[in-house]
């Protein structure tokens, strides 16, 4: 088992990484004789609520679960709703700790019902995605969205503990493999050029889930998360901080709403996303033909795509201004310096940001 510390003061906490977790009393000793509320959805709970139930049961815990509807569409006010009805109908009270036992919809979800649930209750993390377990399940962002946009509504609430079983990988399907591993490589993109070297070196064994490297990919990935979000927790750095997580992230959105939400994985638009981000980048004088060609092939090898739909540039605009990420009206891009290196800018002209667009549509 590893163990990283994100270091938020008072807030900190552990994030354990390790094959075999979910059958480890010693990951979840914190909860001998707490009263614990998991929630999961209706493909996990087959696979690992028992699992975990008998761990937490082991530990001396009083469980309850409540078991839910899966997918993106129900993120929303009608299922945190069901949260707290099976909270409120068991008689959780405040010392009650929400245990998340699924992917980032699950984690999105409870950790908002556990940051509203009586003013705040403990929370849990345990990630079985990909996504979840390098990026979603760490850092405190939670939330639900409204038919208007994605993750509208919602709270920083950081987590007790993060306990991700990298055993659960082995039943994520390809796809949602592939989305995780977009995010990956994010990390190597923004701040860790060796990263993004290993990652080169051995993509094609992380996709065929060898259990070791993976480890790895979700260790290096949340030390490097960890790093950004203990520098900037609340992501109001005027420059750079916590919103460089989020690149290939506004011309993802607009490739997500465009094509209609469900059609495109989260983590498949961020990597089209990403090559836009890159080629605007190039445009602007920071990176060369060869480091768009060679991040390209990478997503490539990770089975992502890296051409956006033709919506045209007009649209993929408009979308963008009704990301989050807009601030004060202006359209704030991460973009790269160099390989390794990002940046927040807002000064970069809409000729090139059309360009970028239309160079890197299907
Ligand atoms: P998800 O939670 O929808 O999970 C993907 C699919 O995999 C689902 O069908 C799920 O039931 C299934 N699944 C989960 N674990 C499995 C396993 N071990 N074996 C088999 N199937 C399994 O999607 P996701 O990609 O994990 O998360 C996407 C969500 O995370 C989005 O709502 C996004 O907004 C959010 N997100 C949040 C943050 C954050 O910082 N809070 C960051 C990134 C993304
Ligand atoms: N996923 C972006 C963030 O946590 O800030």
């Amino acid at each position: 088992m590893q163990t990283l510390t994100i270091d938020l003061k008072e807030r900190s906490y552990p994030i354990l990484i390790g094959a075999g977790l979910l059958a480890d009393p010693s990951a979840f000793a914190s909860l001998a004789g707490r009263r614990v509320a998991i929630v999961t959805n209706e493909t996990v709970a087959p696979l690992y609520l028992a699992r975990l139930q008998g761990t937490l049961t082991q530990v001396g815990a009083g469980v309850t679960a409540l078991v839910l509807p899966d997918g993106e569409a129900y993120k929303n006010w009608e299922t945190l709703n069901r949260i707290y009805d099976h909270l409120l109908a068991e008689r959780c009270d405040r010392g009650t700790t929400i245990v998340a036992l699924g992917g980032g919809v699950i984690g999105d979800l409870s950790g908002f019902a556990a940051a509203t649930y009586q003013r705040g209750v403990p929370f849990i993390q345990v990630p079985t995605t990909l996504l979840a377990q390098v990026d979603s399940s760490v850092g405190g962002k939670t939330g639900i969205n409204h038919p208007r946009g994605k993750n509208m509504i919602g709270a920083f609430w950081q987590p007790r503990l993060v306990v991700a079983d990298t055993d659960t990988l082995n039943t994520l399907p390809d796809r949602e493999l592939s989305a995780g591993m977009a995010e990956v490589i994010k990390y190597g993109l923004i701040r860790d050029l060796p990263f993004l070297d290993w990652l080169d070196d051995h993509m094609e064994r992380l996709m065929a889930r060898d259990g070791e490297l993976l480890a790895f990919a979700i260790e290096r990935s949340c030390a490097n998360k960890a790093q950004v979000v203990a520098g900037d927790e609340l992501e109001t750095a005027k420059e750079g901080g916590r919103a460089l997580l989020n690149l290939g992230h506004t011309f993802g959105h607009a490739i997500e709403a465009g094509a209609g939400y469900g059609v495109w994985l989260h983590g498949e638009a961020v990597a089209a996303g990403t090559v836009m981000a890159l080629e605007l980048s190039r445009r602007l004088g920071w990176l060369g033909e060869a480091d768009v060609e060679r991040v390209s092939k990478l997503f490539e090898r990770a089975h992502l795509p890296v051409r956006g739909p033709r919506l045209g540039a007009e649209r993929y605009l408009d979308l963008m201004a009704h990301d989050k990420k807009v601030l004060e009206g202006r359209l704030r891009l991460v973009l790269l310096k160099r390989l390794g290196e990002a940046m927040t800018y807002a000064e970069a002209p809409m000729s090139e940001i059309r360009a970028a667009i239309e160079t890197c549509c299907e």
